[in-house]
Formats: C-alpha cells, sequence, structure tokens
C-alpha cells in the first residue's frame, strides 16, 4: 500500500520548500509540516501567500495551490507524528556551541528530541526519513532511541538527505540532478526504501533515484558540500594571486572551466561563501575525521574554511587600507545582506563578518537588501558578540532604497549578487557620494570599466 499520509518536522528553509513540492507533485498523499515555533507557522497558515517566512522564487504559488487541499502547516507535532506513515525530520542541526566538539561538531539535540517524540506516540509502524544533513552513522543513534524507548511498534529509519540550493529551492526541487535515498540491506529497508521511491516517482524520473546503504547516504551529503565549498575556496585562493599577478580570475575560471574535467560551475570568486550549510557540514566533516584519528583527512578540509575565513577579512582588510588607513565615522553602503541571491537567509553571510570588522574600525555601515530586515542585519551583528548590541544599533543604518544608502557614503560594497544591483543608476549614484567614490565588488557582478569612466575607482576580486 501506498503512503498517503506523511509529516514532517520541521517547516523551515528545507522542510517547507521540500513538502510544499511534494503536496503539489502528489495529490492523493496529505502532507503536514509542524514546528514548534509557532510565528513560522502563523507565517505559513498566512491568508497573504507573500508573507511566507521564508522566501524562494515560486514557492508562494505552489504554497497557494495545495494549502488546505492536502499541505498543511501546524504547531500539533504529536497528532501529525501520530497519523502518519512516514515522517521526515528536517530540523536544524547547527554546529555545537558547547561541550565536546563545540565550534566543530554537529548538534543533535533537537533531532535526538524528534526521535523520544516520535517514539512516545508512535502505536503503528512507521518509517523515519532523515532529511536533516547529518554526521554519518547518526541512524544508529535515532533507532537506538526509537527501538529502546518506543511501544514496540517497528521503525524503518532512511536518510534521504536534501540537495537543494536556496535561491533555486523550487527548480531544484522539481528537476532534481538526483534523489538518494539510504536504506538498510534487509528485506522491511527494501521496502522502505520503494516506499519512498514511490513518493517521488510521481515527478522524478527513476533512473535520476538513487539507492544505497544508510551510510553512504548520509556521508554524500557532507561530502557533496565539501567538494562545493572546495571549490569556491579553491578559486578564491587563485584571486588572490591573480591580484598579485596582473591575471584576472574571471579569465582564469573560465579557461579551467571550459575543461570538461573541470567544468564552469561553482567557479566564481568572491568575498567568501556564507550560508547556513557549507560551514557548518565541513566543520562537522572535520571532526567526524578527527575523532577517527585521521588528521590528515581533517586537516585537508579545514583548509577549505580557513581560506573561506581568509578571504572575508582579507575583503574588510582592503577597504581601510584603499580608504586611507582609515573608515573611522566614514559611511560605507553595503548592497545586499543575504548569503546569496535569490533568498533572505543570511545564515553565516560574508556580510556579518565584514561589517562586523568595520564596526571595528568605527565605520557607520548603511545596509540595503531587498528581501532583509533591519532588525535581522542587528539580530546577526549581535550573534557574533563582537560588542553590545545598543552599539550595533548606533552603526548601523538601515535603508529601504539603496540610493539613500549610497547617498554620501565614501564606498559602496557589494556583498551579495542580487540582479537589480547591476542596473542601478550609477551615475546618480557616483554624484551622490563623497570624493574620491569607491566600489567593492566583493561578488564580482558589476562592469568595472563602465563604472571607472562614471569616475568610480573600482576594485573587483581576483584582478
Ligand atoms: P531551519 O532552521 O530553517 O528550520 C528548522 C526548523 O526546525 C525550525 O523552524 C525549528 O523551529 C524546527 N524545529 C527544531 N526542533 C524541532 C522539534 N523538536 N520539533 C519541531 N520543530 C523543530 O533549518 P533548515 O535550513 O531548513 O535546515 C534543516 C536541515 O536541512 C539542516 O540539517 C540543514 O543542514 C539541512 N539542509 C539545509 C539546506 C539549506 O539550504 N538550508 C539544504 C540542504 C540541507
Amino acid at each position: 500500500m501506498g503512503i498517503t499520509k506523511i509529516c514532517c518536522i520541521g517547516a523551515g528553509y528545507v522542510g517547507g520548500p521540500t513538502m510544499a513540492i511534494i503536496a503539489q507533485k502528489c495529490p492523493q498523499i496529505q502532507v503536514t509540516v509542524v514546528d514548534l515555533n509557532e510565528e513560522r507557522i502563523a507565517a505559513w497558515n498566512d491568508e497573504d501567500v507573500n508573507n511566507i517566512p521564508i522566501y524562494e522564487p515560486g514557492l508562494s504559488d505552489i504554497v497557494k495551490e495545495a494549502r488546505g487541499r492536502n499541505l498543511f502547516f501546524s504547531t500539533d507535532v504529536e497528532k501529525a507524528i501520530d497519523e502518519a506513515q512516514m515522517i521526515f525530520i528536517s530540523v536544524n542541526t547547527p554546529t555545537k556551541t558547547y561541550g565536546k566538539g563545540k565550534g566543530m561538531a554537529a548538534d543533535l539535540k533537537f533531532i535526538e528530541l524528534c526521535a523520544r517524540q516520535i517514539a512516545k506516540v508512535a502505536k503503528e509502524n512507521k518509517i523515519v526519513v532523515e532529511k536533516s544533513t547529518l554526521p554519518v552513522r547518526t541512524a544508529e543513534a535515532i533507532k537506538s532511541i526509537l527501538d529502546n524507548t518506543g511501544n514496540g511498534v517497528k521503525f524503518q529509519i532512511l536518510s534521504n538527505p536534501e540537495f537543494l540550493a536556496e535561491g533555486t529551492a523550487v527548480q531544484d526541487l522539481l528537476n532534481p540532478d538526483r534523489i538518494l535515498i539510504g536504506g538498510d540491506t534487509t528485506e522491511e529497508g527494501q521496502k522502505a526504501i520503494q516506499a519512498l521511491v514511490d513518493v517521488y516517482a510521481n515527478w522524478v524520473s527513476e533512473d535520476r533515484i538513487l539507492t544505497t546503504n544508510v551510510w553512504s547516504s548520509e556521508l554524500s551529503k557532507l561530502t557533496a558540500n565539501a567538494f562545493l565549498a572546495q571549490r569556491i575556496s579553491s578559486i578564491n585562493a587563485m584571486s588572490e594571486l591573480c591580484e598579485k599577478t596582473g591575471a584576472d580570475v574571471n579569465e582564469v575560471a573560465r579557461a579551467i572551466g571550459m575543461d570538461s574535467r573541470i567544468g564552469p560551475k561553482f567557479l566564481k570568486a568572491s568575498v567568501g561563501f556564507g550560508g547556513s550549510c557549507f560551514q557548518k557540514d565541513i566543520l562537522n566533516l572535520v571532526y567526524i575525521a578527527k575523532s577517527y584519528g585521521l588528521n590528515e583527512v581533517a586537516d585537508y578540509w579545514e583548509q577549505v574554511i580557513i581560506m573561506n575565513d581568509h578571504q572575508k577579512r582579507r575583503f574588510s582588510n582592503n577597504i581601510v587600507k584603499t580608504l586611507y588607513n582609515t573608515v573611522s565615522d566614514k559611511k560605507i553602503a553595503f548592497l545586499g545582506w543575504a548569503f546569496k541571491k535569490d533568498t533572505n537567509d543570511t545564515r553565516e553571510s560574508a556580510a556579518i563578518y565584514v561589517a562586523d570588522d568595520l564596526i571595528s574600525e568605527n565605520a557607520k555601515i548603511a545596509v540595503y537588501d531587498p528581501k532583509v530586515s533591519r532588525k535581522k542585519v542587528l539580530a546577526d551583528l549581535d550573534y557574533l558578540q563582537s560588542r553590545a548590541a545598543d552599539e550595533n544599533v548606533n552603526s548601523v543604518l538601515s535603508f529601504e532604497n539603496p540610493y539613500e544608502a549610497c547617498f554620501n557614503a565614501h564606498a559602496v560594497a557589494i556583498l551579495t549578487e542580487w540582479d537589480e544591483f547591476v542596473n542601478y543608476d550609477w551615475q546618480k549614484i557616483y554624484d551622490s557620494m563623497q570624493k574620491p567614490a569607491f566600489v567593492f565588488d566583493g561578488r564580482n557582478i558589476l562592469n568595472g570599466s563602465d563604472l571607472e569612466k562614471i569616475g568610480f575607482v573600482y576594485q573587483a576580486i581576483g584582478s
């Protein structure tokens, strides 16, 4: 019998969009997304779909189509667990901020709470799907909790990591490169795998649905993120060398990207990668490698993070140096705060670290981002605990209009690659700024020679 009721614990950047697509593509399945965060669930249920808590192109239309039909958002976690045959765990797995593995290991307390709650509530056999990114062999811990605290019912644990990228989540979910499902090699395990394959087969062709053992699946997600981040750190390392040698990193990227063994994607030099996943997952990989005594493996991957931190710091240092070694009381306009375009997610955004460095030099940061609120900007800075919250309030100005953000500024820094920045009236911006007027393009998106013609001093990454 096919699955007719799915529950997903965690209504975040992964749980929300993923379940919306399953509901849209499988009208015969009732999908309930639950979360402890009442504000978030209320926003998902907001009558105006433009107010859903996560911005992704195309998402609000899908929610509009499926919500109330077979897609539901609720805070009643237990009811949803009780009713579902298949439960996705899609809660956050941040880097630990305390105790053993602090700053490296994944904090699995939210995962464990989910497992205990499922065990307590379930009165029938269920399939539990790890959707969150988890350290390899986490399924073992989940199984142990379920089997030892449950009501004697049987659980199958599957690993089904999510490969969507924020900003293109809807397209990635509709046309995934592959769906990965890891499960037990036993007969029951294979049956559970098939049940999940059948869900995806509603819109994904079966040659793109890959099944493996649980451990390969769990480790593949960490590996994918490590490889992706490594490409960014590799091109960023070259960007610094380009600046010293007269080479241009955009030209180098094009030249190597045409080699079919390398490929053109993920070769854009920048102020550094952000987002909730790359750093957290690599630190986790480093921690796992160390825990098995594999120090060379750990050091190899840790360098990806070290390079990324260096790239962010190098960007802020260069702004200070170029502005005659002082940014004290100078207005510096930040275009962009999100960690990438087409998302309102700011977790680990390079903008936060660059702003933090410049505020420590007494600069005034004027932020404009089309999707990020002042409240979020301040919360991101406060989270670093570099100074008192009221000092951040005094150091950050926020604007709803980019021209006002740039007005009277000594420099403009591009921190996110939002498309709209390219088409601004840069002459108008130039006319309103202090002179010399500097542009630090942390995403290499503007046309440098056009800006120089206007009169800007333009600096990109890696040229
Ligand atoms: P998120 O922080 O946006 O959402 C997680 C949600 O889980 C939060 O709303 C939180 O309130 C809720 N939650 C936590 N514990 C709960 C509990 N016991 N019961 C009910 N709700 C609970 O996180 P996001 O970005 O959706 O990430 C989730 C997982 O997916 C993480 O493991 C992440 O590494 C992984 N992932 C994230 C991707 C991304 O692009 N953000 C892509 C692929 C994987």
